[in-house]
C-alpha cells in the first residue's frame, strides 16, 4: 500500500529546523506470517530522538535517509501474531508515517492500551513512556520522605510535572523550575506545586536560596546545564540528585561539568535514571497515576497537534522548549 512518512534529511545542527525532514510517500509491503498491519493514530514527540538523531542516545541511531523512529499510538489493521487483535489499539515503536508493519523484532516492543486510559492520548505521556519515567523516579529512586523539600527543572513538561505531583501527593514541598511566567502559573495554579521559578528572568541560585533556605532534599534534574549547576550549590546535607534528562544539552551545547565538591560537601548521592530499566512497572504505573488522574489529584498537561506534515513543527517546538506540556501529534488519518 502507498503510505505517508517522514524522512530525516540531514542532521539537526544546533536546534532542528523544519527542512531537516521531508514528508513523502512510501510503498508499504502488506504484512507476512507473524507480522501485523497498523494504522498510525497519534505519534509522540520525545527529546530521545534529537539525541537518536545525534547518534548518541542508547537506542539505535537516526541517520539523514532514516525513517524517523519514535512511540505512536496504533490500531491493528490486519494481523499475523496471536498476539495483537484487528481494531485493538497499541503503543507501538511504529516511526513517524501514516501506517506500519511490525515485525517479530517490534511486536515485543509493543503494548496494549489500557482501555481505562482516557483520553488514550495519555497512553503517549501521563499514563505512558514519561509517567513511567516519573514514577520510577519518584517510588524507586528518591525514597521521598513527607515535608522533604523537592526541585523539579522542566516543571511544567511531562515528565517534570509528573514526578513533582507525585512529591507534592507524598506531602513534600516541592519548587518547580520552569521558562516563562505562563509555564510557572500552570505548575503552581493547577500542578499545585508550592512554587516555580522562572529560570529565563530570575537569578535562579538566589531564588533557590529564598525558597529553599534549609536546602534541597531531592532535585530530579530534566536539563542539565546551568540548572543543574544551581540546584547542586543548594543541596541539603544528605540529598538526592536523580539525573532524568539533558534538555539544555540535546541541541549541541557542551556537557556540563559538575560541582563535585558542594556534592561531597552535602554527601549527596547521585543517581542516574533510565526509564527502560523500569518498563516491568508499566502496569501498576498507569494504574497508581490513573486512580490520581481520575480523583483530580493529578493534572497532566497536553499540546495537540493534528497531522502527519505538522509532525516536524511539533517536534522543532519541542526541541526550542516552546511546548506546553507533552506534545502530541494525532494523524486524523
Ligand atoms: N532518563 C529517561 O529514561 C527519560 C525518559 C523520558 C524522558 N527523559 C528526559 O526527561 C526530560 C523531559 O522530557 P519530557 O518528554 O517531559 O519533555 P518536556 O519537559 O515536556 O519538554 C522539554 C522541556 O525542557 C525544557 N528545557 C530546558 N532547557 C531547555 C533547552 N535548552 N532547550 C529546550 N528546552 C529546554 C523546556 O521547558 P522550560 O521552558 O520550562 O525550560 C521544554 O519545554 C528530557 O530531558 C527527556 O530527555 C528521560
Amino acid at each position: 500500500m502507498q503510505i505517508q512518512q517522514i524522512i530525516l534529511t540531514h542532521t539537526p545542527q544546533g536546534v532542528p529546523v523544519l527542512s531537516d525532514f521531508a514528508l513523502g510517500h512510501a510503498h508499504l509491503p502488506g504484512p507476512q506470517s507473524g507480522e501485523v498491519l497498523v494504522r498510525v493514530y497519534a505519534l509522540s514527540m520525545d527529546p530521545y530522538l534529537r539525541s537518536a538523531m545525534a547518534g548518541k542516545h542508547l537506542s539505535a541511531s537516526i541517520h539523514p535517509g532514516d525513517l524517523v523512529r519514535g512511540e505512536g499510538l496504533v490500531e491493528v489493521i490486519e494481523s499475523h501474531d496471536l498476539r495483537m487483535v484487528v481494531g485493538e489499539k497499541w503503543v507501538a515503536p511504529c516511526g513517524w508515517r501514516t501506517h506500519a508493519v511490525l515485525d517479530a523484532q517490534s511486536i515485543p516492543q509493543c503494548r496494549r492500551v489500557d482501555p481505562q486510559i482516557n483520553p488514550i492520548s495519555l497512553a503517549l505521556g501521563g499514563l505512558g513512556m514519561p509517567g513511567l519515567t516519573a514514577w520510577a523516579g519518584f517510588n524507586i529512586l528518591s525514597q521521598a520522605q513527607p515535608h522533604q523539600t523537592w526541585v523539579v527543572s522542566a516543571a511544567s513538561g511531562a515528565v517534570g510535572a509528573t514526578v513533582g505531583q507525585l512529591a507534592r501527593i507524598a506531602g513534600c514541598r516541592v519548587i518547580g523550575i520552569a521558562g516563562g511566567s505562563e509555564k510557572c502559573e500552570w505548575v503552581t495554579r493547577i500542578a499545585g506545586f508550592n512554587d516555580c521559578i522562572d529560570y529565563k528572568n530570575t537569578p535562579l541560585t538566589t531564588a533557590l536560596k529564598q525558597l529553599c533556605p534549609k536546602g534541597i532534599d531531592v532535585y530530579f534534574d530534566n536539563v542539565g546545564g546551568e540548572v543543574l549547576h544551581a540546584a547542586i550549590e543548594n543541596l541539603a546535607l544528605h540529598a538526592r540528585v536523580i539525573l532524568c534528562g539533558l534538555m539544555s544539552q540535546y541541541n549541541g551545547a557542551s556537557p556540563s561539568q559538575l560541582n563535585a565538591g558542594s556534592l561531597i560537601r552535602a554527601r549527596a548521592t547521585v543517581r542516574g535514571l533510565v526509564v527502560y530499566d523500569h518498563w516491568q512497572h508499566m502496569q501498576q504505573m498507569t494504574k497508581e497515576l490513573g486512580a490520581y488522574y481520575r480523583a483530580g489529584q493529578l493534572h497532566f498537561r497536553e499540546e495537540i497537534q493534528h497531522g502527519l506534515n505538522q509532525v516536524p513543527a511539533a517536534f522543532c517546538r519541542l526541541m526550542r522548549g516552546e511546548n506546553q506540556g507533552k506534545s502530541v501529534v494525532l494523524l486524523d488519518n
